[in-house]
């Protein structure tokens, strides 16, 4: 009999919901996508985020059952990402999965974000499985995961500082890209020359498999200001292509490491960053270079999604997660915890 999980996602500045059966097979995975409000803004408006997700939210869930062909019958649980997040935008998604919950007598699913993340890499993999290591890199996150089984992570790695996807999006506002940066750099760092600005990289001797970007950040920063001191005309394309570079390679560095030092014969790659294409070709070389198996999701299961917290949530259920309806929104949550 198969195990059908209704997931919602609303942590950020996506409303998400899916229909997820087996924690592989995707029946929906519709995503309401508020960029184009906080283009404007240049980043995420929290309080623009929370009324957007009260506003979409009821349509995207009846959107996803609608077009899995499923009813409540064949629901067995509801699953929903409670933290990490922005809090206004959590309590949307926790609220309406708690209704729904109660009101339709199924069990509730608390999920951790990051953990949907590193899930989202099970939909397209069918030989995935744990033991792994995982590069998760978003605009809020940028971690190095060691993923023991379905359910058990440890943490080897973090950032100091700024995430990957931060440092991106702050990069393509200085370089006037607008939001989000990450894709924008991506497109256009392709007709740059990556070895044209020396940016540094930065690595950790206390410890090897932290990252730190602000210090990029900063030297792309100090370039940019130097340029216009000096009346020095600015190639975009080389900044972008040589700041993506440094990224890719400490991202590449680290990540790769950590899986030969861990034992580890699969790498994955996770959150919006795992979308960018330097960083899949790279990791991809090193990898094959080093005898690891390398996955990474399709572009719409690397950025929010419901579908990945389908899975991750599947999981949960079936190692007996039960979440009571005192659920509560929880932004800094830490991986692993319950
Ligand atoms: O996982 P995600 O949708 O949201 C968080 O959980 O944070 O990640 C969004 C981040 C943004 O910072 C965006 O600029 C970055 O992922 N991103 C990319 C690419 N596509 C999205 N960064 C680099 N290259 C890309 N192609
Ligand atoms: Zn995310």
């Amino acid at each position: 009999m198969s195990t059908r999980i209704l997931a919602i996602e609303s942590s950020c500045d996506e409303t998400a919901a899916a229909i997820v059966t087996d924690g592989r097979k995707v029946q929906s995975n519709i995503i309401y996508s508020q960029i184009d409000l906080h283009k404007e803004f240049g980043g995420v408006v929290p309080e623009i985020a929370s009324r957007k997700h009260v506003e979409k939210i009821n349509q995207v869930i009846q959107a996803a059952i609608e077009e899995a062909g499923v009813s409540w019958d064949d629901i067995d649980a509801v699953a929903v990402t409670y933290g990490p997040g922005l809090v206004g935008a959590l309590l949307v998604g926790v609220s309406v999965a708690k209704a729904l919950a109660y009101a339709k007598k199924k069990p509730l699913i608390g999920v951790h974000h990051i953990e949907g993340h590193i899930a989202a890499n099970y939909i397209e993999h069918e030989d995935l499985k744990p033991p792994f290591m995982c590069m998760v890199a978003s605009g809020g996150h940028s971690h190095l995961v060691y993923v023991k089984d379905y359910n058990q992570f440890e943490i080897v790695g973090r950032t100091r500082d700024d995430a990957a996807g931060e440092a991106f999006d702050k990069v393509a506002r200085a370089i006037g890209l607008g939001y989000p940066g990450g894709p924008k750099i991506d497109k256009l760092a392709k007709e740059g020359n990556k070895e044209a600005i020396v940016f540094p990289r930065a690595f950790m001797e206390d410890a090897p498999y932290d990252f730190s970007f602000s210090g990029l950040k900063s030297a792309v920063l100090n370039y940019l200001n130097g340029c216009d001191m000096k009346g020095i005309e600015v190639n975009k394309a080389d900044v972008a292509a040589s700041f993506q570079q440094a990224v890719v390679d400490v991202l590449t560095d680290n990540s790769v490491r950590a899986a030969k030092d861990y034992g580890c014969t699969k790498l994955a790659l996770a959150g919006g960053v795992a979308s960018n294409t330097s960083l899949r070709e790279n990791l991809k070389q090193a990898c094959d270079k080093a005898g690891i198996d390398f996955y990474f999701p399709s572009p719409i299961y690397c950025t929010d999604n419901a579908a990945m917290i389908g899975v991750a949530g599947y999981h949960e259920y079936m190692c007996g997660t039960r979440h009571g309806l005192d659920l509560n929104a929880v932004p800094n949550l830490k991986i692993g915890e319950r």
